[in-house]
């Protein structure tokens, strides 16, 4: 019913072959049969990401804590401020661990049992391995997990230590942490759950599913959404393309990566109109989820982006906890930096003109507020400390004004 294939050169491996790459040095891809025949009635229970099985490459029981189903809410504030009418928030910061990548790992995990791996492994800025933490445990296999020193939010990391995993703090950056797992991964035959594996990019294609499902099967104009190594937005692509091609829609909208500006060679190709990125060697960003130089997916995300004749642009980290604060404050919706820049671009965007006032914009927030809340203290106004009496309490209130809602 499906195999894997290089989108390269196209040669084609069986579905239990495990491999990353292909032996030309291609990216895969997994590939359904063209007579493969699936509507909308084949999709069955709550919104998940296990509705859409007929759409996964997974034979067995799921590895399962019901991801996905996440809320796609309306922000008509910063919609009106924005100049734009109609914005969406998909938040994935609602999945099980915080984050989208569960979406990835109770497929990828799913696989790894399929295929009889017995222990799993990532690199990671923080979000996957705090996944792959919690869907080993689930599954009752050991994760290994190797991480930036000093680069990776503590809510990630409590995560990843309290759910099992062998953590390894790296002295090095993700790029290097990529690397060192694909080493790892080889020589000790442990199975690979960063996105370079095809299989977790398919349990990340569900975010296009839930986005048309949830407006009635219509489709959005564009989706915005941040870029690290490029695995999102080549999985959400992916998902668009495949429920065209099984004619569940007619449109595919446009793929436009958002980056912060110390760790953007997606936005710089695409800026100069390249056909491949030059990798940066110091990437630095607050966002350190999305601190990235050598993205693995660039080839795949590339080529979303120019299909579907959307584009990629970079932001400050100012904008990016401008963005944070906005969503937090005016719409309610608390997610961590990087996940803020799909707003932040969004603004920026239409301010040059690129995104047009009458499009139907979906911003995809990856992950959730509490994940990385060191910065948000640094920034926010320090709480009021006063003596337990209602007239300091009164005179707080309404005596210091300024320390209400100062940084909006
Ligand atoms: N947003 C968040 C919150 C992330 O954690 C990541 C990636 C991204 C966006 C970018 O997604 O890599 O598919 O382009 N985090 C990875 C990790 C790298 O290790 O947690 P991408």
């Amino acid at each position: 019913m499906y195999h894997l294939e290089c989108i390269e050169c196209h040669r084609k491996y069986p579905d239990n072959e495990i491999i990353y790459l292909c032996k030309c040095g291609g990216l895969l891809d997994v590939v359904y049969d063209s007579d493969l025949q699936v509507s909308k009635n084949d999709f069955k229970g709550p919104l998940s990401v296990w509705k859409y099985r007929p759409l996964l490459p997974a034979k067995g029981e799921p590895v399962t804590l019901q991801e996905g189903g996440t809320k796609l809410y309306r922000i008509d504030r910063i919609a009106k401020d924005v100049g734009i009418k109609d914005v969406y928030v998909k938040h994935e910061g609602m999945n099980p661990t915080g984050s989208f990548k569960d979406r990835g790992m109770t497929m990828g995990v799913t696989k790894a049992l399929e295929l009889g791996m017995k222990t799993v492994a990532c690199a990671s800025t923080g979000n996957t391995s705090a996944s792959l933490a919690v869907y080993g445990a689930r599954a009752g296999i050991p994760a290994v997990v190797i991480l930036p020193s000093g680069k990776v939010a503590l809510g990630k990391l409590a995560q990843a230590l309290i759910h099992g995993a062998k953590v390894l703090s790296i002295r090095g950056n993700f790029d290097e942490a990529l690397k060192l797992v694909c080493n790892l991964c080889e020589e000790e035959g442990f199975y690979l759950l960063n996105s370079v594996n095809p299989y977790r990019l398919e349990g990340q294609k569900t975010i296009a599913f839930e986005i048309v499902d949830q407006l009635g099967w219509e489709v959005p104009d564009r989706i915005v959404l941040p870029v690290g190594n490029a695995g999102n937005i080549s999985a959400i692509y992916k998902g668009f393309k495949e429920f065209k091609r099984i004619g569940i829609i007619d449109d595919i909208p446009k793929m436009t990566g958002i980056q912060a500006e110390g760790a953007s060679p997606i936005a710089l190709a695409v800026r100069e109109h390249a056909a491949s990125i030059t990798p940066e060697t110091m990437p630095e960003t607050l966002a350190t989820a999305i601190r990235i130089g050598n993205p693995v997916n660039a080839k795949k995300a590339l080529t979303a982006i120019n299909e579907s004749g959307g584009t990629a642009e970079t932001v400050t980290d100012e904008e990016i906890v401008n963005a944070q604060c906005e969503l937090a404050s005016v719409e309610g919706i608390g997610v961590e930096p990087a996940s803020a820049s799909s707003i932040a671009g969004l603004r920026k965007l239409v301010e040059m003109g690129v995104i047009e006032p009458d499009e139907r914009v979906v911003c995809v927030t990856t992950g959730h507020l509490l994940k990385d809340t060191q910065h948000v203290l640094d920034v926010c106004p320090k709480p009021v400390e006063i003596d337990a009496t209602i007239e300091a309490v009164r005179k707080a209130v309404f005596g210091n004004q300024e320390s209400w809602r100062s940084f909006i």
